[in-house]
């Protein structure tokens, strides 16, 4: 064995999570529709997957669909959806497979029963897997907090602590992010794991979210463990 000390000093990264953004963009520099670049996406979302279950990343976060999203044109919205239904069609037929624990982050509230109880099927026929895979899809950071305070309220409780208050989140089965990647090249967070987020490390790429590949992670990951993490300490 030759590895060396840099090497063994690696843990994976626990946690990463995604904003998948310049989907659009990158359709447009190809004179294509924006949904053309949510097909685009997906392939690119598979492929980060499928690196981060190499690296043995214990978590990975992807945010699919914000609650503001639906704010754009129907004919993109119902686009984005369908690809949601194939993808999960997709993974409904590799169940056996697949590597991932999936949780869908956002309230299931806006989604019809059918695609409800799929999305359900699959969270409960995937618990048991040792890496989990977050789809963030109607959500919003904000919406989660305000879910999370009416779920403690309706629970009847009286005072919450940081620990109880992050339970009653959508994220509630994962640690917090190490790693948000943003691509696109804007430098905002877009209502993205507002409270999950307070000490992760953030990284922005101008790279559009269609061609972010192995190689762009492998040199987020690199800048990743350049950093120094202090929490406030010294
Ligand atoms: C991100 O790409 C995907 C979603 C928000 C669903 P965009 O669709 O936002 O692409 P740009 O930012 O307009 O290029
Ligand atoms: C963030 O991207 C949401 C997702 C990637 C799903 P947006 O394109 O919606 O964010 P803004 O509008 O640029 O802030
Ligand atoms: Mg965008």
């Amino acid at each position: 064995m030759n590895q060396t000390v840099n090497a063994e000093e690696r843990a994976p990264i626990g946690h990463i999570a995604f904003i998948m953004d310049g989907n659009g963009r990158w359709a447009k520099q190809r004179g294509m529709p924006r949904e053309y670049g949510h097909r685009f996406g997906v392939k690119a979302f598979q492929r980060i997957l499928e690196h981060c279950r190499d690296l043995g990343v214990q978590t990975v976060t992807v945010y699919a669909f914000s609650t503001e999203n639906w704010k754009r044109p129907k004919k993109e919205v119902d686009a984005i959806m369908k690809l949601m239904d194939q993808y999960l069609t997709e993974c409904e037929k590799k169940i056996e497979r697949y590597n991932f624990r999936i949780c869908f982050l956002g309230s299931k509230a806006a989604f019809d029963d059918k695609r409800r109880t799929r999305m359900e099927k699959l969270e409960k026929q995937t618990a048991g897997r040792l890496q989990t895979l977050n789809i963030a899809l109607n959500y919003g950071g904000r919406d989660e907090i305000v879910h999370a305070c009416n779920r403690l309220i309706a629970q009847g409780v009286r005072e919450v602590t940081e620990e109880s208050f992050a339970s009653a989140l959508y994220t509630a089965k994962s640690e917090d992010p190490d790693l948000i990647i943003r691509t696109g090249g804007d430098l905002r967070i877009s209502n993205f794991l507002l409270w999950q987020a307070a000490y992760a490390e953030l990284y922005f790429t101008d790279v559009l979210w269609p061609d972010f590949g192995p190689a762009e992670l492998d040199a987020a990951i690199e800048d990743f463990y350049k950093r120094k993490r202090r929490y406030g300490g010294v």
